[in-house]
């Protein structure tokens, strides 16, 4: 039986009203994917304000990998909402803070001693990393890549490459941030494939210690295992580790970014553990809330404890609710079988979507790791087409499959569904995404014909 059931064109009336009333009441700068409203979410369906059924392919852009409304984590925030609300963790205990440190000390990868702290959200999380690994350093500079994305907070951004929308009119950013390729330079990266060599990454890193600044003063290299944002990009094989070991013999605290590729989205709870690295420092948000806001810095125990009392903390960072809906998406993640289902879900969404790639010339590459899977688009001249990430997102919205772009020519779609989508579901979402593909193609041919004419 069919997930999708539209009712009414889409965005539907209602989805159209309030989105003018959106427009009215809420500044422009908040960005909306798609125009539509929804008033009920199970698991990978979302059923709008007009009583369509969707297939969410977003998961809220990759929070949802345990599902919306998870059972577990539905019980869960009972059980906290029925003892107690918020009552600040700098103010008082609560087990389920301590509980979910130590969980996430002990599961990050890693087997020295850590510790960890709890924030609101990825862009939180980034800033106190920094923080932190200045405390320990006692250096002022920070190495990011490009394509990076690390948040909309003035370090954030500073550390995000893409300028539009992004860094547009919020300048000046902070000052001793350096951007280095996350390998190969980005024009580079679809024409080749090659591993990188510790020489090569050394000669990279060298070159950046000559020129740009020197080793001593770089407190910490802040990088996404893959680019999420910025385009699931896969990094060469050989780069992270190489990376990883040249901060290691220069002090450079190496903080990796799993706000997006964490908590079981690539097969892996972390991203890092197939390129086998142990980050000193690792982020996580999204998904470790199971739907409630929550992010952690989980790192060596010495380096978390460089800032002194007082130095870290926040209001709400690690309020109960978020806590207990953490430790209960940590179970669900317990037996493995859903770090499995998100291998099976890549496996599956490659075998299309390599066949569509044989199809469709301007299919330039089909990549990622387990669930984390995109498609890049290129015109005839190999130039980004966005235009054509745009048409399919939209093909797929009005045909009932919620889907995102990204990469920092908004030529990539990507998945981000949550890994508990049912095979049904998936390959109806599937099958909408092809019948996307093939108008594309269509519209592309009937163009050239027209130019040629
Ligand atoms: C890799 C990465 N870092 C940081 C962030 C910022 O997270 P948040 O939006 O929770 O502040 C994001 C958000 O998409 C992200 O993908």
């Amino acid at each position: 039986m069919s997930t999708i059931k539209l009712k009414t064109e889409i965005p539907g009336p209602k989805s159209r009203a309030l989105t003018e009333r959106r427009a009215q009441a809420v500044p422009r700068g908040v960005y909306a994917s798609a125009p539509l409203f929804i008033r009920h979410a199970e698991n990978a369906t979302l059923e709008d304000v007009d009583g369509n059924r969707i297939i969410d392919l977003a998961g809220g852009i990759g929070t949802n990998n345990v599902g919306n409304r998870n059972l577990r984590v539905l019980q869960a925030l009972r059980t906290q909402l029925d003892a107690f609300l918020h009552l600040c963790f700098s103010v008082t205990g609560y087990e389920g803070y301590v509980e979910l440190a130590e969980r996430l000390n002990a599961l990050t990868p890693g087997k020295f001693a850590k510790k960890t702290l709890l924030v609101n959200s990825g862009a939180e999380a980034v800033e106190n990393a920094v923080k932190i690994a200045r405390a320990h350093t006692g250096r002022p500079a920070v190495l990011c890549v490009e394509d990076a994305f690390h948040g909309r907070t003035m370090l954030g951004l500073t550390l995000t490459s893409k300028t539009q929308p992004y860094k547009q009119n919020f300048g000046p950013f902070l000052s001793d941030v350096y951007r280095i390729p996350f390998g190969v330079p980005a024009d580079l990266r679809l024409r080749s494939r090659a591993p990188m060599s510790q020489e090569q990454v050394e000669e990279l890193l060298d070159g950046v210690f000559r020129r740009v600044v020197s080793a001593e003063s770089i407190a910490a290299v802040v990088v996404e295992p893959i680019l999420g944002e910025g385009g699931f990009v896969v990094p060469p094989a050989g780069f992270l580790p190489a990376l990883a070991d040249i901060c290691h013999r220069h002090g450079i605290v190496f903080i990796a970014d799993e706000v997006q590729t964490g908590f079981g989205r690539t097969g892996e709870l972390f991203g890092c553990t197939h390129f086998g690295i142990e980050p000193d420092l690792i982020l996580t948000a999204k998904s470790l809330g199971g739907g409630m806001p929550l992010a952690a810095i989980t790192g060596r125990a010495e380096i978390m404890d460089a800032p002194g009392p007082g130095g870290l903390g926040g209001t709400f960072g690690g309020n109960p609710a978020s806590c207990a809906a953490a430790l209960a998406v940590i179970e669900e993640f317990a037996d493995g079988t859903l770090l499995a289902r998100a291998r099976s879900l890549g496996e599956r969404f490659q075998q299309r979507a390599f066949s569509w790639q044989r199809q469709h010339a301007y299919i330039r590459d089909v990549r990622g790791v387990g669930a984390m899977q995109a498609i890049e688009f290129v015109q005839a001249d190999g130039a980004p087409y966005a235009a054509a990430a745009k048409k399919l997102a939209q093909h797929c919205l009005r045909n009932g499959v919620l889907i995102l772009t990204a990469g920092t020519y908004d030529n990539v779609i990507r998945l981000l569904m949550p890994l508990t989508i049912s095979d049904e579901e998936f390959s109806e979402a599937l099958d909408v995404i092809e019948g996307g593909l093939n108008a594309v193609a269509t519209e592309l041919d009937s163009q050239a014909i027209a130019a040629a004419h």
